[in-house]
């Protein structure tokens, strides 16, 4: 593999130093201010070489909106890969579900490596609003239809099982993560029958969760909802401190973490071979691929789920005036809200707002498909009216992002060996947005399965299964896609990328193919192929990330084209058609 080399600084760790600097990470992961007195610790180096597919990684902020957690500078001080390595298992993605999965493994007693092309938590985990519950996002109701009776009360199970595992770890690791237990409300949307309240509360009961309760409104002062159901026992938490707590336990068990390392295939076989973009390999005696979406399954799961993009403001509200706890409507879309304490390290809450008199509100909502529309001002707009028609919001947005949820056409994820594969390679992804129990029944589920023991929450979480009840969902969604391959018969964005202003992308046709053209602030322009590596739908400018998102399947690409997630696993190619040396492999992610 030809690995050309560059100088950097930052002196990348050999695997040897991987401990020493990677307590360094995880100290500074949840505090960016620590890194200046960390900075000591970490070697310098003049005139280091490093692979240059991996030099994006260097603080790189692909998307332009950042989340509540991730304010500061963001660190991967852990080293990439450097030579051949061997575990019992090797888990790709570093977000909730394959850190979950490692630390888990780890309390087996199995060897784990994990590996990252970003940083710990630089998926859709740092851009989680992280309510965690078992109030399922697509309605008991629902999910009884399509897995019948006991499938709901397993789903319950395992989401209150999650629940209870992450307070577990963070109890028995004592992980600071402002972990609350408290309340979740569902009301329904003013002037709307609460009937639907009343039938999905048989339901939820029929599922096992008898505390659940129909109450006459939420504990809000200024905003009657009308009826909601009350499911006690919820939680909410700091996405990013959690993970920077599980990081900490795999490495105090000897679990060796790699971020900058793409992995570009895996081998199923015994031991299976995973191979990273620089041409080097993991040998495992099991895989799991925790990527949110898989780039190891080209077509089963992606005609089975379907990538939303949704919105979120953070705004500032008065300490103590909005009642903590989780809320959701049951508008399609909905809306998400939750409380944060405002961070107490000061370039963060100068950022943010005033942590003696203030909290934070975050409040999500505005789903639309990914790469099916381009006007997320809009959405913020109306997502800040609703906010402040029910709640007493302080002047002005504190923060504003915008992530990806997989929508399963079923409810419920796939976590479990991948479909048409070697039975060592699994899988987790289609979360919807309870990404959070999600991730944390994939580490149980999969260990238990790695390790040869029974789980009753196997088969419900099948990734091969087929659900007939959910027919008219996978029709809908996959005539959705089939439409999308229209666009390769329509005409550009603009006419010619001489209408494309500083700053921004556009779509432009170029005889019988189009074009991703970008044209930065200084003017100069860059163009890939507009044709999505993963299959071949066309992708569209996201002006509110600055990201090319493919309509079909989720893909999205930085807007030179470098990936950012999944299932495609290449960047966008010259408009040539020829790979662009100078377009780097995938090294951040969203
Ligand atoms: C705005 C928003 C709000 C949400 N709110 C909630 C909520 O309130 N509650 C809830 O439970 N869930 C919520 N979710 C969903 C939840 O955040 C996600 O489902 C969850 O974080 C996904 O975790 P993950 O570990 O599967 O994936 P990720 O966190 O995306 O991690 C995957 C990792 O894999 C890495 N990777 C990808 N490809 C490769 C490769 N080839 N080689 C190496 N590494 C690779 C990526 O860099 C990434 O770090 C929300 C999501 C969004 C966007
Ligand atoms: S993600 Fe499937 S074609 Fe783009």
């Amino acid at each position: 593999m030809n690995q050309t080399t560059r100088s950097y600084g930052l002196k990348q760790s050999t695997n040897s130093e991987l401990s020493c600097n990677s307590l360094v990470f995880w100290e500074t992961l949840v505090n960016p201010t620590r890194l200046v007195r960390a900075l000591p610790q970490i070697r310098f180096q003049k005139q280091l070489s490093v692979p240059s597919k991996a030099r994006a990684i260097m603080n790189s902020k692909p998307e332009q909106t950042t989340s509540v957690w991730m304010q500061g500078d963001r660190f991967s001080l852990l080293s990439a890969l450097t030579q051949d390595d061997e575990a019992d298992v090797c888990v790709v993605g570093a977000g909730i579900a394959g850190m979950t999965s490692a630390y888990l493994l780890l309390k087996e007693g199995r060897t784990v490596i994990v590996v990252d092309d970003g940083p710990i938590g630089g998926g859709q985990t740092e851009r989680t609003t992280a309510h965690i519950t078992n109030a399922l996002d697509d309605r008991y109701m629902e999910i009884e239809r399509w897995h019948g009776q006991e499938g709901a009360r397993l789903a319950a199970e395992s989401h209150t099982a999650a629940i209870d595992r992450i307070e577990e770890i963070i109890n028995s690791e004592k992980i600071d993560c402002d972990f609350e237990r408290l309340d979740g409300y569902l009301f329904t949307p003013i002037g709307e029958s609460p009937n639907l309240l009343e039938q999905e509360l048989q339901a939820v009961r029929r599922a096992g969760l008898s505390q659940v309760e129909s109450i006459l409104s939420c504990p809000l002062q200024n905003f009657d909802t009308g009826p909601c159901l009350r499911f006690p026992r919820q939680a909410q938490f700091h996405p990013r401190k959690y993970l920077a707590g599980l990081a900490k336990a795999i490495l105090h068990m000897g679990g060796r973490i790699f971020t900058q390392t793409h992995i570009a295939k895996v081998e199923s076989g015994t031991p299976a071979r995973l191979r990273t973009e620089m041409g080097l390999t993991i040998t495992a005696e099991a895989v799991i691929v925790a990527t949110n979406s898989p780039f190891n399954d080209f077509v089963t799961i992606h005609t089975k789920q379907a990538p939303y993009l949704t919105y979120v403001l953070a705004f500032g509200v008065p300490r103590g005036q909005v009642t903590k706890a989780l809320y959701w409507d049951t508008e399609n879309p909905y809306h998400y809200v939750r409380l944060q304490p405002m961070p107490n390290d000061v370039p963060a809450s100068a950022m943010l707002g005033n942590p003696l008199t203030e909290e934070l509100l975050i409040v999500g909502g505005e789903d639309h498909k990914t790469g099916q529309a381009d006007d997320a001002e809009a959405r913020y707009d109306r997502l800040e009216t609703w906010a402040r028609a029910r709640f007493p919001v302080n002047e002005g947005r504190r923060c504003h992002w915008s992530g990806q949820v997989l929508e399963t056409i079923d409810g419920l994820a796939f976590i479990g060996r991948n479909p048409l594969d070697g039975p060592n390679i699994f899988i987790a992804t289609g979360d919807s947005g309870q990404g959070m129990t999600h991730g944390t029944i994939a580490g149980i589920l999969l260990t238990d399965l790695i390790v040869g023991r029974s789980n009753p929450w196997s088969q419900l979480y099948d990734p091969a299964r087929k659900t007939l009840s959910a027919s008219d969902r996978f029709l809908k969604e996959n005539l959705n896609v089939a439409a999308q391959y229209g666009s390769w018969v329509t005409g550009g964005d603009v006419e010619s990328s001489e209408a494309i202003a500083p700053g921004t992308g556009a779509v432009v046709r170029q005889g019988l193919t189009k074009v991703a053209a970008y044209r930065d602030e200084h003017g100069q322009l860059h163009e890939c192929s507009a044709v999505c590596p993963h299959l071949g739908c066309i992708v569209q400018w996201n002006h509110n990330e600055s990201t090319w998102d493919c309509p079909c399947h989720g893909s999205r690409f930085d807007k030179k084209g470098h990936l950012l997630c999944g299932p495609a696993n290449t960047n966008l190619v010259q408009s040539t058609g020829l790979p662009d040396a100078s377009v780097e492999f995938k090294a951040v992610s969203v």
